[in-house]
């Protein structure tokens, strides 16, 4: 007997030739190769040894002929889930690593979710409309793809960060309910959640207002996780405040998976001689379940762990509450234990636990405990793929100061309206200032982000003259959607979802890569191609473009 395992997109069939029914073919059957495409006739039969692990394992094929189509070189690495082959060599031969079954699940679930968004936003009377990729060069926050105009010398396109422009003047037109799953360019630092290409659910609603934005999305994502997971969220989604979210976990995209909130130590902590605490703005600290009985080693590893340069704190201080009812610390040279005791009260610190504390400058430290308490959730289990903790995180900062050039950002974009509570400060506590933006944050990732957007011309100018604009330059850059808003414009709102991130999260994939048929890697290229790439010469003189020598800026 011979056994072939067939694959295709629906799984794998074990086909059985046999010696005994025809030699010939099982001779044939021999010379077969790996990947090899062929086409195989017989009858399905049950199995008598069945294997469970298959969905096709009841079944088998007895042969009765076999005909190559096609043969295929040894492949440069086994495709199975569990494969030899390493990230690069599986970019490089992206078509062959789409046949592991792991991968090709991914876009077929990318599918699915593609299939049930439209279906839902159908339902609720949103229009589909394509927006243009060659657009405007504007600033919206990461750098643009430009491309050159062989008709216009001298004149570039940008590629789309958003369609965010385009939406809002579609609102102008009377579209009042628009969704597009939008391809968006945006040449930015990469990371696992972040490719340079990657699909928006891009959406937008005129006549609304915050609540009702975020009612509908919400609708959304309940609808994607029903159909598409099985799972039935009944209860309506957390919303927190920004405010709250940097307070209670010093993150504005909270993981909520579990629980050690932060709790504020500072008016505890100072005065007792310990000037990194009495110095610092803030002292900050987690209360950690159950692992009171870390080592030595262990907290020298959190410690090494909150020193790294992607974290930047300088030291941790750790409170040990044991079983026993003992409090141990690494800074009881400074506190006494009815001291100690009283930070762990607060902390809702219990017997078995370990108190984990930081200081410091308010918002660095915050930050800085926020990358501990993930680093503890994945320690103590606790990031468990197949749970998940949506919530809508409100009331972000309208602008963002930023030091380096001593000047305030939109923290979302320019178009999104102010908290109307909160227009009186514009100019004289610009940074106190709220916008009526909202993000939904599902898992510790940001799934979304959306607002409110300014409808007025007048409040729209007051902004970009907050934002260090000219009046020139923010006609130059807006001057369209201006002039749009001139002409009747209806109060207007949306968001948009990341589409690769919301994949990515309902497969518990830690990259969007796996869920992007054909992505790029750390560096924005795409190794199977290989590109970026040169272009020639003809090509540059006809749009007019000579490279700088190479070395130059
Ligand atoms: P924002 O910039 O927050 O908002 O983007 C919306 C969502 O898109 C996803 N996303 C990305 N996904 C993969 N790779 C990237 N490089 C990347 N950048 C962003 C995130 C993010 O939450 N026009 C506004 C939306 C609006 O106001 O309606 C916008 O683009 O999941």
């Amino acid at each position: 007997m011979t056994f072939v395992d067939v694959r295709d997109r629906y799984g794998i069939t074990q086909v059985v030739f046999s010696n005994e029914i025809d030699a010939g073919l099982a001779e044939q059957a021999n010379r077969l190769g790996r990947e090899y495409v062929v086409e195989i006739e017989g009858d399905v039969k049950e199995r008598s040894s069945k294997n469970a692990n298959l969905p096709t394992g009841d079944v088998e094929v007895i042969a009765t002929s076999v005909k190559v189509l096609n043969r295929s070189e040894i492949p440069p690495f086994t495709i199975e889930d569990n494969t030899d082959g390493g990230d690069d060599l599986r970019m490089k031969y992206r078509y062959l690593d789409l046949r592991r079954p792991m991968v090709r699940r991914n876009l077929e679930l990318r599918h699915k979710m593609a299939f049930e968004i439209r279906r839902y936003l159908d339902s609720k009377g949103f229009l589909e409309i394509e927006t243009p990729i060659l657009v405007k060069s504007t600033p919206e926050g990461a750098r643009d793809f430009v491309v050159p105009s062989r008709m216009n010398p001298g004149e570039f396109y940008a590629l789309p960060q958003s369609p965010q422009l385009f939406k809002q003047l579609l609102m102008v037109s009377g579209f009042d309910r628009y969704f597009q799953i939008a391809k968006c360019f945006r040449d930015e630092d990469l990371r696992a959640d972040r490719q340079p290409e990657f699909t928006q659910i891009d959406c937008e609603m005129s006549f609304v207002r915050q609540e009702d934005v975020i009612d509908m999305f919400e609708g959304l994502v309940k609808h994607i996780f029903k159909y598409v997971k099985g799972i039935d969220f009944t209860e309506p989604f957390e919303r927190i405040t920004w405010a709250d979210a940097m307070a209670r976990y010093g993150s504005d995209k909270p993981d909520k998976r579990f629980g050690m909130e932060f709790v504020e130590l500072t008016d505890l902590a100072k005065g007792h001689g310990f000037s990194v605490v009495d110095d610092a703005e803030l002292t900050v600290g987690i209360a950690v379940p159950g692992a009171a009985g870390y080592t030595r080693k262990q907290l020298d590893e959190l410690t090494e762990f909150v020193r790294r340069p992607q974290v930047g704190a300088k030291g941790l201080m750790w409170v040990k509450f044991e079983e026993n009812g003992a409090v141990k610390s690494s800074v009881g040279k400074f506190y006494d234990e009815a001291t100690l005791r009283a930070w762990g009260e607060k902390a809702g610190a219990k017997a078995g636990d370990l108190l984990l504390v930081m200081s410091g400058e308010a918002m660095k430290t915050r930050k800085q405990l926020c990358e501990l308490r993930l680093e503890m959730g994945n320690r103590l289990g606790l990031r468990d793929k197949n749970v998940f903790a949506p919530l809508w995180v409100i009331d972000f900062p309208l602008f963002e100061w930023d030091e380096e050039t001593q000047r305030y950002y939109a923290m979302h974009h320019p178009f999104t309206s102010p908290n109307p509570d909160d227009i009186p400060l514009l100019h004289s506590d610009t940074g106190k200032v709220r916008a009526t933006a909202y993000d939904i944050v599902v898992n510790g990732t940001e799934l979304g982000g959306g607002s409110i957007r300014i409808h007025d011309a007048e409040l729209q100018d007051t902004m970009f003259e907050l934002l260090g604009f000219t009046p020139e330059r923010a006609q130059e850059q807006f001057g369209f959607l201006m002039e749009a808003f001139k002409y009747g414009a209806p109060p207007h709102g949306g968001l948009a979802l990341g589409f690769d991130r919301f994949v990515s999260i309902l497969a518990g994939l830690d990259t969007i890569r796996d869920v992007i048929a054909f992505p790029k890697n750390n560096s924005g290229r795409d190794v199977m191609n290989e590109s970026p790439s040169p272009i020639d010469q003809a090509q540059l003189d006809e749009l007019q473009i000579a490279l700088a020598p190479a070395g130059d800026k």
